[in-house]
C-alpha cells in the first residue's frame, strides 16, 4: 500500500515538473500583465516562402514603398522575436486579426491598390492567412507561434473583428466562408447574413440604432442575431480557444451588436479562461455614448481599451495640457467602471499617429510610457515604441503609423525602462490591483499612488522641460524609511524620505523633482492575511471556472465561498485559485477566500448567471409615448433582465427604436428559462412607468437565438 502511493506520488512530481506552466498567471487575471500590440504584417519577415501566396499573389510589394500592401511581416517573424519580447518585459502579445482576409486588391481614392494587411477584412474566420501562415490556410504557424510564446512566458491574444467581413462593394463583396466552404455574400444575401444599411455617418455616429446596425466603411455588416452567424463566429472564437490563445481584443464593439456579445462572451469563459477587451472609441469621458460604454464593460465581460484616457495621456505629454486632464479622467472612470482595474491603457495605436510624430520628444514618451505602466490599468505599447519608431508622413496617421519594425535594440532608455516597470508590475500587487490615488499635482507635476492593503507604489513625474520643482508637503502611504528610485536613476529619479505620520499621511521630506524626471519608489508588506486583487470572468453560470487571483492564499488549499456556499476548487497557489460556480440561486455574490488557518479575504463581486446565455430580440410595439431623453427599458425576473431593476444603469437598455413607437434590442438571456418581463419607460428626469396587466413570459431556445415580439399593454 506503501509502495503504491509513493509510487503515485513520484508519478504525479514528474507530472507537475513536466506540465508546469511557466507563467504563473492565468489569462482570466491580467491586471498584471503589460500588452504589446503588433501588426503582425509589419514587425518582422519570417519566412519569404508566404510573402506571394499564388491565391492572393500581387499584394505584397517588396520595395516596402505602398504603405497598404503586404510588406512581409509574419507569425514566424514575431516567434523569431520572442527572446526580444520577453526581454522587454512584454508578458503577452495583441497580434493583429490572423484570420484569412480579403484575397484581391482594392483600389483607394487616389486608384493605388489596396489590400487587407492589417487583417480587418475577413473572409474565413475559421483559417489563417497565407500571408501569415502558409499556402494551404493550416494552422501550423499560428501554433508555432503560439507555444514559443507560452514557453517564454507570453501570453497571445488574437485580435477578432466578428462585426464584419470584407467591403460590399468591391473585391470580394463581403464573401464570407466556413473553413473553406463558402457561406454567402453580401450581394446576393438570399440568408441574411448580413444587415444591409447605408454608412453610418454624421450624428449616426452617436445614434444607438445607427452604430450597431448601420454599415462601418463599407465594411459587410454581419448579422449576429442570424443563428448560422451566431454560432459560425462563437465556433470560430472557440477554434482560436483550441489552438491556446488567451484573449481576444474584440475590433468595433460599439458597432457590433451589443446585447450579442454579452452571449459571445460567455460562450468563450464557457469554454475556458480568458480575457477580453474591446475597442470602443470615444473621445473623452462627455461622448454621448460614454454611459453606454461603461455599462456594456460592467455587464457584458468584455473589458475597454481606455480611450478617454488615452485623449488625456496625448494632451498631457504629447501636447503639454496640464495634468489635470489626467487625473479628471481617472477621477470620472474610476466612478463609473466596476472593473476599472481591467481597462487596456495607452498611448498610441494603429488607428492615430504615434506618439512621436505628435511631439518627436523622447522624454515625453518615457514619462508617458512610465505613466501607462505605473497608472491604473492594463498597459498596452504599440509595437516599436521601444525603438522610438514613427514615420511623419501625412502627420503620421494611418497608415503611416504602421512602418516595418527596423531596429530590436535591446538597450535603448524605453526598452529598459519598459522592462524594470513590467518587473515592478509582477512585484508588487499595487500596480495591478491597487488604488490610485492623486498625492500632489500642478501643471507639470503629477505624483500618485498606488496602493494595495499595505503594499504601496508611489509615482512622481515632473513634464516640465526645463524647470524642476520643490515637493514639499508630500504625504504617501509608503512607511517611515528611506527608499530609492526603483528605476534606478534610469529617467531621473533619485531617493525620498518618509517620516511617520498619522491617518495613512506620512510625511516625505522635502525634495527637488529635476525637469523630466521620473520616481517610482515602492514598498510591500508582509502581512498573512488573504487579499483579493482579481475576478475574471467576473460572470458565469454553475459549472463556469473563475478565477480568483491575489496575494497570501498560502500554498495549502482552504476554501472559497460565493456567499455562504463552498465553491469547488480546482487548483490552488498562493495567488491564484481557480473556482468552479456553485449552483446557487442567480444573482451577485461575495465571493472570499478563507486560508488554511482560517484567515478571511476582502469579498469581491461575482454575477452567478441562471444558465448559458442565449442573444434574444425582444420587441415592443406601441410603447408608451415618450418624449425626447426618455426611453424604453426591459426589465425582468432573473439576473440577466436585472431582477426588476428600474435605473438607467441596472435594467436593460435602453431600446432601440428605428420605428417609432416600436422599440427592440437584443438582450442575452438564460438557455432554457422560462422568464418573466416587462417593459419599462425611464423619463429623462428619472420617473418610471411600468405597463399594465401581467408580465410577459417566453421560455428561451436551449441554442441558436430567439425573437420575441409583444405589444405594450395599456
Ligand atoms: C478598428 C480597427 O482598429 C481599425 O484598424 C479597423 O480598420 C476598423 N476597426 C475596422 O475593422
Ligand atoms: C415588478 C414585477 O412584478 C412586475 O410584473 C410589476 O408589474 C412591477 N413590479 C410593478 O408592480
Amino acid at each position: 500500500m506503501q509502495k503504491f502511493s509513493l509510487r503515485l506520488y513520484v508519478v504525479a512530481l514528474i507530472a507537475a515538473i513536466v506540465f508546469a506552466p511557466i507563467s504563473t498567471t492565468t489569462a482570466a487575471d491580467f491586471k498584471r500583465e503589460v500588452i504589446y500590440q503588433i501588426i503582425t504584417d509589419r514587425f518582422f519577415d519570417g519566412s519569404s516562402t508566404n510573402n506571394n501566396p499564388s491565391q492572393s499573389s500581387g499584394l505584397y510589394d517588396s520595395t516596402k514603398t505602398n504603405w497598404r500592401a503586404y510588406w512581409g511581416g509574419d507569425l514566424a517573424g514575431i516567434q523569431q522575436k520572442m527572446s526580444y519580447l520577453a526581454g522587454l518585459g512584454v508578458t503577452a502579445i495583441w497580434i493583429s486579426p490572423p484570420v484569412d482576409n480579403l484575397n484581391t486588391n482594392i483600389p483607394d481614392g487616389g486608384g493605388n491598390p489596396t489590400a487587407s494587411y492589417h487583417g480587418y477584412q475577413a473572409r474565413d474566420f475559421k483559417r489563417i492567412e497565407e500571408h501569415f501562415g502558409n499556402s494551404s490556410n493550416t494552422w501550423t504557424e499560428f501554433d508555432n507561434l503560439v507555444s514559443a510564446a507560452h514557453s517564454n512566458g507570453i501570453k497571445v491574444i488574437i485580435d477578432f473583428a466578428p462585426n464584419h467581413s470584407t467591403q460590399n462593394n468591391a473585391g470580394e463583396f463581403g464573401a464570407l466562408y466556413d473553413n473553406g466552404t463558402l457561406l454567402g455574400n453580401y450581394s446576393s444575401d438570399s440568408n441574411g447574413y448580413f444587415h444591409h444599411n447605408a454608412n453610418i455617418s454624421g450624428g449616426g455616429w452617436d445614434d444607438r440604432y445607427q452604430v450597431q446596425y448601420y454599415t462601418l466603411f463599407d465594411l459587410s455588416d454581419i448579422n449576429q442575431e442570424h443563428a448560422t452567424m451566431d454560432s459560425y463566429l462563437k465556433a470560430a472564437a472557440q477554434l482560436f480557444q483550441q489552438h491556446g490563445v488567451d484573449g481576444f481584443r474584440i475590433d468595433a464593439v460599439k458597432h457590433l451588436n451589443w446585447g450579442w456579445q454579452y452571449s459571445l462572451a460567455n460562450s468563450i469563459y464557457s469554454y475556458g479562461d480568458s480575457f477580453l477587451f474591446g475597442e470602443w472609441y470615444q473621445g473623452n469621458t462627455s461622448d454621448p455614448l460614454y454611459r453606454d460604454s461603461y455599462k456594456f464593460a460592467n455587464k457584458s465581460g468584455i473589458s475597454l481599451l481606455d480611450f478617454p484616457l488615452n485623449t488625456a495621456i496625448r494632451n498631457v505629454f504629447g501636447s503639454n495640457a496640464n495634468f489635470s486632464d489626467i487625473d479628471s479622467v481617472i477621477s470620472t472612470e474610476g466612478g463609473n467602471f466596476t472593473w476599472k482595474e481591467d481597462l487596456v491603457t495607452f498611448i498610441d495605436n494603429h488607428d492615430m499617429s504615434r506618439f512621436l510624430s505628435l511631439n518627436n520628444n523622447n522624454n515625453r514618451l518615457h514619462e508617458a510610457l512610465a505613466f501607462v505602466l505605473t497608472g491604473r490599468g492594463i498597459p498596452c505599447i504599440y509595437y516599436g515604441t521601444e525603438q522610438y519608431l514613427h514615420n511623419d508622413t501625412s502627420g503620421g496617421t494611418d497608415p503611416y503609423n504602421r512602418p516595418m519594425m527596423v531596429n530590436f535594440n535591446t538597450s535603448t532608455t524605453a526598452y529598459q525602462l519598459v522592462s524594470t516597470l513590467s518587473a515592478l508590475r509582477r512585484n508588487n500587487p499595487a500596480i495591478g490591483y491597487g488604488s490610485m490615488g492623486q498625492r500632489w499635482i500642478n501643471n507639470d507635476v503629477y505624483i500618485y499612488e498606488r496602493k494595495f492593503f499595505g503594499n504601496v507604489v508611489l509615482i512622481a513625474i515632473n513634464k516640465n522641460e526645463t524647470t524642476g520643482y520643490s515637493i514639499s508637503g508630500l504625504n504617501t502611504s509608503l512607511p517611515a524609511g528611506s527608499y530609492s528610485d526603483y528605476m534606478s536613476g534610469l529617467v531621473g529619479g533619485s531617493s525620498i524620505s518618509v517620516s511617520s505620520g498619522s491617518g495613512g499621511n506620512n510625511p516625505v521630506t522635502t525634495f527637488t523633482l529635476p525637469a523630466h524626471t521620473v520616481g517610482v519608489w515602492q514598498f510591500t508588506e508582509g502581512a498573512s492575511t488573504p487579499q483579493i486583487g482579481s475576478i475574471g470572468p467576473t460572470a458565469g453560470q454553475s459549472g463556469v471556472k473563475t478565477v480568483i487571483a491575489g496575494k497570501n492564499f498560502g500554498s495549502t488549499t482552504g476554501t472559497v465561498k460565493f456567499g455562504t456556499t463552498t465553491a469547488t476548487v480546482n487548483s490552488w497557489s498562493p495567488t491564484s485559485i481557480t473556482v468552479t460556480t456553485p449552483s446557487v440561486t442567480n444573482g451577485n455574490y461575495s465571493v472570499t477566500v478563507t486560508n488554511s488557518s482560517s484567515q478571511v479575504s476582502n469579498s469581491i463581486q461575482y454575477t452567478v448567471l441562471t444558465a448559458k446565455l442565449i442573444p434574444i430580440t425582444f420587441t415592443v410595439n406601441n410603447a408608451s409615448p415618450t418624449q425626447v431623453g426618455d426611453y424604453i427599458f426591459l426589465t425582468g425576473s432573473t439576473v440577466e433582465l436585472s431582477n426588476w431593476a428600474t435605473t438607467w444603469d441596472a435594467a436593460v437598455g435602453p431600446m432601440l427604436t428605428p420605428n417609432y413607437p416600436n422599440w427592440f434590442l437584443v438582450a442575452s438571456v438564460p438557455a432554457g428559462q422560462t422568464i418573466q418581463f416587462k417593459f419599462i419607460k425611464i423619463a429623462a428626469n428619472g420617473t418610471v412607468t411600468w405597463e399594465a396587466g401581467s408580465n410577459h413570459s417566453y421560455t428561451v431556445p436551449t441554442s441558436g437565438t430567439g425573437f420575441v415580439t409583444v405589444n405594450w399593454q395599456y
